[in-house]
């Protein structure tokens, strides 16, 4: 096998063989309002301390909100919400319109009906690429009961728990 980069093609086509599940990360933005952005590269990272890792474009206006933010919120998305997933996916503005949704201190935007939320106070970045890795310590969270949104080969999908 040749030893040099697949395309970003092939690149989308191999990743999309993982199935994942779907959040949206939220944070406040600099002027207070939130932000949101559907994101499937969520990972837990550490069990002691307890981190996550989320991966954000450079294009994304997540990216510079994310920077600045001393904490954001992780919202694991049910397979109810695939509306929500497309659209905090989508270049639009006023995001939340018509969104449930509540704000805690200390700037945490937790969205409402997630499968799982988790509050988490910034931890550092790392650069990769054309995305910055984001680590999160999560410093709280609620979990409830219900059949999460996958995201695989390009899709929505779940799995069919009880
Ligand atoms: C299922 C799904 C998963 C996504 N995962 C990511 C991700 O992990 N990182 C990322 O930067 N963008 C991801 N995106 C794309 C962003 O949601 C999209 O570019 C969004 O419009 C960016 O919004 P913003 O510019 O307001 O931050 C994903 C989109 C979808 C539909």
């Amino acid at each position: 096998m040749p030893l040099k980069d697949v395309d970003p093609a092939e690149f989308r086509q191999l990743c999309g063989h993982f199935a994942t599940g779907v959040v949206v990360i939220t944070a406040l933005a600099a002027d207070g309002t939130p932000a949101g952005m559907t994101a499937n590269s969520f990972a837990s990272v550490s069990l002691t301390p307890p981190l996550i890792s989320v991966n954000v474009d450079h294009a994304n206006d997540m990216n510079a909100i994310l920077r600045q933010s001393k904490s954001f919120a992780i919202n694991v998305l049910t397979i109810s919400q695939e509306a929500i997933s497309r659209r905090f996916a989508l270049n639009m503005p006023r995001r939340f319109d018509g969104v449930g949704y509540r704000i805690e201190e200390p700037g945490l935007v937790f969205l409402d009906g997630c499968l799982a939320t988790m509050a988490c106070l910034s931890q550092g970045s790392f650069e990769a690429g054309d995305h910055t890795i984001f680590v999160g310590r999560v410093v709280g969270g609620n979990a409830a009961q219900g059949r999460p949104l996958m995201y695989y080969r390009g899709g929505y999908v779940t799995v069919g728990l009880p």
